[in-house]
């Protein structure tokens, strides 16, 4: 949908509450992407380093403040529901609320924090992102919604700030316990960078993601992503089972984190992990670890060979180790290994579903989306999506005129 149509359902939407207004109403529009990670899966909440992007696909909004302590929103990408409305003093979860409980948690969280804000908003959102299909819907949303209303009413709240309100709200209000990785991603994004984050001390890198001939094509599934969040949690679970196991017999210094370890260390250390489900999830975090450190000298260095081997390697790690992947997102792995021109694919995101990306000889994009499309097809019944992502700008004002 193009910016002006949105920003004219916008006008017809409100028009009513617009019109009442005395003053001149201050319209602004926003846009916060998705995100794709390039390498680094599951270990942001193993304080390991990550390396995600945001893409030009995500989340708009029009909005303007109301004169009341109402807060109205709506989605074209669930227009149907209409109008969702909340008072600022009355913030609660409601299932009725569906995808609204996004935007709402973190009204609440400002709230929460002593941030005042007395006079509501209304807010039309609309998402070019398939929801549910792993590339931050969710985090995109919230990000969205933090950036306006620190912006409207000047908080000054940093984007490193914004992002951990959004993950607060996330895990608090949402019930979701998701690591940092999206809404950093997501707030502190730049066109053309993947940013290298550390995600125990947030210090982070904008690494130039010089892809050259390549395209960073994303493949969704569109296989749903059934038992994400539980599957999820499991594997927080066993992650922080491994890591006290580790703690307790690793003497050399102390460690916050599984992805403390090198991969040496954690040979040295691997015995103490007797059952086998937690051994093998503490291994793809401390190798996926260092898969993404020498995944960023490659990147920075320009050798996309490399970097296209340690995603089918991350891959692999994920579907035998971590054990989050499944069929669909394995045969678009798969397929994409025997097409000449492909450099690397893997999954990305939470996995069960969701997303693949790969890396791909932009002359072979169409020959790519013929070829993977159809044998997927085949293989499965599913028809897949294909998108090539620009790597684009975190979270902020769209400046233009109207
Ligand atoms: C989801 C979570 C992130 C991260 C990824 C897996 O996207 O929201 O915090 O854990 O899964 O890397």
């Amino acid at each position: 949908m193009e910016l002006s149509t949105l920003k004219y359902k916008f006008y017809n939407i409100y028009k009513e509450d617009l019109s009442q207004s005395k003053t001149q109403v201050a319209v602004k529009t926003y846009f916060s992407p998705g995100r794709v990670n390039l390498i680094g899966e599951h270990i942001d909440y193993n304080g390991g380093m990550v390396l995600p992007c945001a893409i030009n696909l995500g989340t708009y909004a029009v909005v303007s403040r109301r004169q009341d302590s109402s807060v109205k929103v709506m989605s074209m990408n669930f227009e149907e529901m209409g109008i969702l409305s909340f008072e600022l003093d009355q913030i609660e979860n409601e299932p009725a609320m569906d995808w609204a409980n996004y935007p709402m948690g973190i009204f609440n969280e400002f709230i929460k924090r002593g941030h005042a804000i007395e006079n509501g908003f209304n807010i039309l959102f609309y998402g070019d992102l398939p929801n549910g299909a792993g590339l931050s819907s969710s985090a995109s949303i919230e990000v969205l919604t933090a950036t306006l209303i620190n912006d409207y009413l000047s908080f000054g709240l940093t984007k490193t700030e914004i992002a951990l309100l959004c993950q607060k709200s996330e895990n608090e209000f949402n019930g979701v316990n998701c690591g940092i990785m999206d809404q950093f991603s997501i707030a502190q994004g730049a066109k053309d960078h993947a940013v290298f984050l550390n995600c125990d001390t947030l210090t982070y890198e904008l690494v130039p993601a010089a892809l050259k001939d390549y395209c960073l094509m994303i493949i969704n599934t569109n296989k749903k992503r059934g038992l994400v969040d539980s599957e999820y949690n499991t594997r927080r679970k066993e992650c922080e089972i491994a890591f006290k196991l580790i703690q307790k017999g690793f003497h050399k210094r102390p460690i916050k984190y599984l992805c403390d370890l090198t991969p040496i260390e954690f040979l040295e250390v691997a015995e103490l992990l007797s059952d086998d489900a937690v051994y093998k999830r503490a291994y793809h975090s401390v190798v996926e670890n260092f898969r993404t450190h020498e995944s960023k000298k490659a990147l920075s260095s320009g050798n996309l060979i490399e970097f296209g081997e340690w995603m089918y390697s991350s891959h692999e790690s994920l579907k035998n180790y971590f054990q989050v992947s499944c069929k669909e997102l394995d045969i678009i792995v798969d397929l994409s290994r025997n097409i000449r021109g492909v450099l690397g694919a893997r999954m990305t995101g939470a996995g069960f579903g969701g997303c693949a990306i790969a890396l791909v000889e932009k002359d072979k994009c169409d020959y790519y989306i013929e070829k993977v499309g159809r044998s997927y097809n085949d293989k499965t019944g599913l028809k897949a999506d294909f998108y090539i992502a620009e790597i684009s700008d975190g979270t902020g004002a769209i400046h233009e005129s109207f």
